[in-house]
């Protein structure tokens, strides 16, 4: 399989496309802990159009990037520093891009922004998430830490918790670990951040079972991994609204006490309150080795739509 650009996690038909990728990450990881990393990007450049805020993603691509040997071109902050602020379009900005880099890493608050700019592209775009839609390279690597965890990527109750509506991580990850058979899904949301119909409807195509609950007890028993998310504050017009779902479900240590003894807790991050730091302690407690992750799984991605 050859993917030009990595916009969605749909481009991924079947286990094995994902599965190909992970082996190679697994290298990636191999040849870090080994001190010998084969410069595949040496003479590239990477541009990171970052129009809203991150710590990982920008991080992790940049840590990759060097890694492998190539370049960094950064553009934090874009809504306010880049020539978007005076008007200028997705397409154009990319088209610009195409001049300066060899592939383009885009985060953006609009849903669909990154499939935008890969219509104009000659160089990959990879998709670092857009609006509440989706964050492929995420999702990617949550898969890559369930591996390694969990030893399987099928066969397994996955609970997902918090905001399942903006939440773009679950909508990757729901996408890439439905393509592996018999997983069940539990969204565990109130009412108003429920997971979107289209992605249901993603679960319902591929005959993937999954419950919908507003009760976190629902899956303390039967839970083999459990991804918490933050409520998108970003993505709410009334700071009331938010105020009143953020806490909506906080995991510590008498939740822990619960759940599986073999569970486990994974996060995208940042938390804000949904995960008590008493937790980070708890040999279950996943979410700071998946972060680490991204960094092997990024590498694999960058080589992989660079055809190197
Ligand atoms: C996530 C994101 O940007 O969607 N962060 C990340 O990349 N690890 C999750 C979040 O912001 O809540």
């Amino acid at each position: 399989m050859k993917l030009k650009h990595l916009i969605s996690t749909r481009q991924f038909t079947n286990s094995g496309m994902v599965l190909e990728l992970l082996d190679l990450a697994k290298k990636m990881e191999a040849s870090v802990k080994s001190g010998k990393v084969k410069q595949s990007l040496k003479g590239k450049i990477i541009a990171c159009l970052f129009f809203e805020p991150s710590t990982r993603s920008r991080l992790s691509f940049g840590s990759a990037t060097l890694r492998l040997g190539g370049g960094m071109l950064e553009m934090e902050n874009g809504v306010v520093s880049s020539s978007v602020s005076k008007g200028e379009t997705i397409e154009d900005t990319t088209k610009i891009v195409n001049g300066y880099a060899d592939c383009i890493v885009m985060r953006h608050p609009e849903a669909g922004s990154a499939e935008r700019a890969a219509k104009v592209s000659d160089i990959p775009i990879i998709n670092a998430g857009d609006g509440g839609n989706e964050h492929p390279t995420q999702a990617l690597y949550d898969v890559y830490t369930i591996r390694k965890e969990k030893g399987r990527l099928s066969n397994l109750n996955i609970a997902m918790a918090g905001d399942l509506m903006y939440g773009r991580t679950t909508h990757s990850l729901l996408s890439l670990m439905s393509l592996f058979p018999n997983n069940k899904f539990y969204f565990v949301s109130p009412e108003r951040l429920k997971m979107p119909q289209k992605f249901k409807d993603l679960l319902k195509s591929r005959n993937t079972a999954f419950e919908e609950t507003a009760k976190l007890e629902t899956i303390f028993d039967t839970a083999d991994v459990i991804y918490m998310t933050r409520v998108q504050k970003e993505r709410f017009s009334s700071s009331k609204e938010y105020e009143k779902l953020k806490d909506a479900y906080i995991l510590d240590n008498k939740i822990m006490k619960r759940l599986k003894k073999d569970a486990l807790i994974l996060h995208p991050l940042p938390r804000v309150s949904e995960i008590s730091s008493e937790v980070d302690s708890d040999p279950r407690a996943g979410y700071f080795r998946q972060a680490r992750n991204g960094v092997f799984v990024r590498m694999a991605i960058l080589c992989h739509v660079l055809g190197l």
